[in-house]
């Protein structure tokens, strides 16, 4: 069992406990500080709760016999078909014919276990191969791994944006690692002060965010861009496709792993 604890300011208490709810928590206690404590029983499940906290969470306390004890269980995950991710200081080594990304085992989201991770990793290799994009931006980075996975499948310039400052020092230092961070560079700043259009827009963040931040990815696709999300479970996809919609966006491709949706869209004209 993983128990989580995330200190949060007093007059998020509601909005953050509601969300840890909707993103599985079975049960969320209120302790001093204030501090919300919650247990699950995988690792996976645990940073679904992590990243449902979102912008909301100014601290989070792990357990540290947990924090240890899953790092060092992390193995290679076959990301994609042709891209193995894996964690530094293991010594497995890589197929023929495959390609490795390095990351380094953190708390920040990317380390390929989630299906979320491994939908858009595959929409965006598959993309970037087609398509040359030549800027590229990833909201809600993470460890940097859909950043990763689009600077080594095309030539273009990636910005990876998120709120959690520890993740964008997780994203950097795999860029480095991955001898990429001359063309990923990655930055704090909001989605809503980003300028300029790109030709690929990649955003794995829970649904409710998503829902939040529509009219700023609609914003940032280019009119002959795309953009790939995931993120959300496969019963919230009509409610995001309709606020895409009414931004101006068309479904052109979907994927689903272990009831989560993967979406692709473009910008409606184009469609
Ligand atoms: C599910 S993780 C995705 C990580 C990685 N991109 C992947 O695909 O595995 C979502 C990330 O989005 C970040 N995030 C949440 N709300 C955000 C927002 N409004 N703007 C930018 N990043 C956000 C979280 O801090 C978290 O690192």
């Amino acid at each position: 069992m993983i128990e989580l604890g995330f200190a949060v300011r007093p007059r998020d208490v509601a909005a953050v406990s509601a969300r840890l709810f909707a993103a599985g928590a079975g049960a969320v206690e209120e302790r001093e500080g204030p501090t919300l404590v919650v247990w699950v029983e995988s690792e996976s499940a645990a940073k679904a709760l992590i990243c449902a906290a979102g912008v909301e969470v100014t601290r989070r306390a792990l357990d540290p016999s947990w924090q240890t004890e899953w790092l060092r269980h992390l193995g290679p995950v076959a990301l994609t078909q042709r891209i193995v991710l894996q964690p530094t200081g293991n010594a497995t080594k890589v197929p023929r014919g495959k390609r490795r990304l390095w990351f380094a085992p953190d708390q920040a989201f990317g380390d390929g276990s989630h299906a979320t991770t491994r939908l858009a990793a595959r929409a965006t290799e598959r993309l970037c191969r087609e398509l040359s994009p030549a800027r590229v931006l990833d909201v809600g980075t993470g460890n940097g791994v859909l950043a990763l996975v689009a600077a080594i499948s095309c030539r273009g310039r990636v910005l990876g944006l998120d709120v959690d400052p520890a993740a964008l020092g997780a994203a950097r230092k795999n860029a480095t690692k991955n001898r990429l961070s001359d063309r990923c560079k990655f930055s704090r700043r909001p989605l809503a002060q980003v300028r300029g259009r790109f030709d690929l827009v990649l955003a794995n963040i829970e649904a409710w965010v998503l829902l939040e931040l529509a009219g700023d990815l609609a914003r940032v696709t280019a009119p002959a861009g795309h953009l790939v999300l995931s993120g959300l479970l496969c019963e919230r996809g009509d409610e995001l496709l309709a606020r895409l919609r009414a931004e101006g966006l068309s479904e052109v491709g979907r994927d689903e792993e272990d009831g989560w949706l993967g979406l692709v869209l473009r910008p409606s004209a184009r469609a």
